[in-house]
């Protein structure tokens, strides 16, 4: 079943439009990459899709029904969670407090709940709970950062370049989870710029450039086929046969 789709949206800021006629289906249970150089329009395409930045036309669809007029936290408590660029932790709360926010509208005993299972999946969070954000490393941020979005037990988490700035090793820990969480029911939306990555994991690749839909492969073609990648990422579609 497909859980979120876009329909040919196209969102911007003032005179710019970043992406332009864009349409992508989010199967129910699968990992989908959006790949594309700097400034292609990656983290705009999640922007549009969480209500963060407004369409300008065109549609988002939830599990059959028209969200594209939903401010972001009416999709929040549809199911979608955004992980942004960045992290963007508040650096003088605790990681405790960062976590709980996500879950601010739950129960005390749920919020309980849901960080025993964030510290069970990131059980390096375990220790430092008590620690302010501003001093974490770049890769416990991260951890912080997608278990906070994880606190509010989102069906659909989109995720925007969680290995920037990290070492090798730590997007390891990070990338482990991703089966975990798919194998738990959510779905998932994974932007990045290092392919290689993205490319061991999604079920479906989805390429981006200058704000458009480029082409889009299974996983499985493009995993057989790294060069078609690497000439679809640098634009060059026709040496995949065109796009679709
Ligand atoms: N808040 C903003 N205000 C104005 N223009 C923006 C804003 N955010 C992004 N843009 C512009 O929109 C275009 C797409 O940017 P976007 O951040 O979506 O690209 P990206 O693919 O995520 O790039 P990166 O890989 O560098 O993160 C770029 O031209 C960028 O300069
Ligand atoms: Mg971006």
């Amino acid at each position: 079943m497909t859980l979120l789709s876009s329909l040919n949206i196209s969102a911007g800021y003032g005179d710019l439009l970043a992406i332009e006629h864009m349409s992508v289906d989010l199967e129910e249970g699968s990992l989908l990459g959006v790949v594309g150089p700097n400034g292609a329009g990656k983290s705009t395409f999640l922007r549009a899709l969480m209500g963060v930045v407004a369409l300008r036309s065109g549609r988002v669809i939830w599990k059959g029904s028209d969200i594209g007029g939903l401010p972001a936290d009416a999709r929040a408590r549809l199911g979608i969670a955004m992980v942004q660029e960045g992290r963007r932790l508040f650096p003088s709360l605790s990681v405790q407090d960062n976590l709980l926010l996500g879950a601010y509208h739950a129960s005390r005993t749920e919020r309980r709940e849901r960080q025993e299972e964030v510290l069970v999946l990131f059980p390096a969070l375990r220790d430092i709970l008590g620690r302010t954000a501003n001093v974490l490393s770049g890769g416990e941020q991260q951890m912080v950062a997608v278990g906070r979005a994880l606190m509010s037990r989102p069906s659909c988490l989109l995720i925007d370049e969680p290995s920037l700035g990290l070492a090798p090793i730590i997007v390891d820990e990070i990338y482990k989870t991703l089966p975990k969480l798919l194998d738990s029911g959510v779905s998932i939306i994974l932007v990045e710029q290092e392919v290689g990555r993205v490319l061991s994991i999604a079920d479906l690749l989805v390429v981006l450039h200058e704000g458009k839909k480029v082409y889009q492969g299974a996983g499985t073609e493009f995993r057989e086929r790294p060069d078609a990648l690497a000439e679809v990422y640098l634009g060059n579609v026709s040496a995949v046969g065109g796009g679709n």
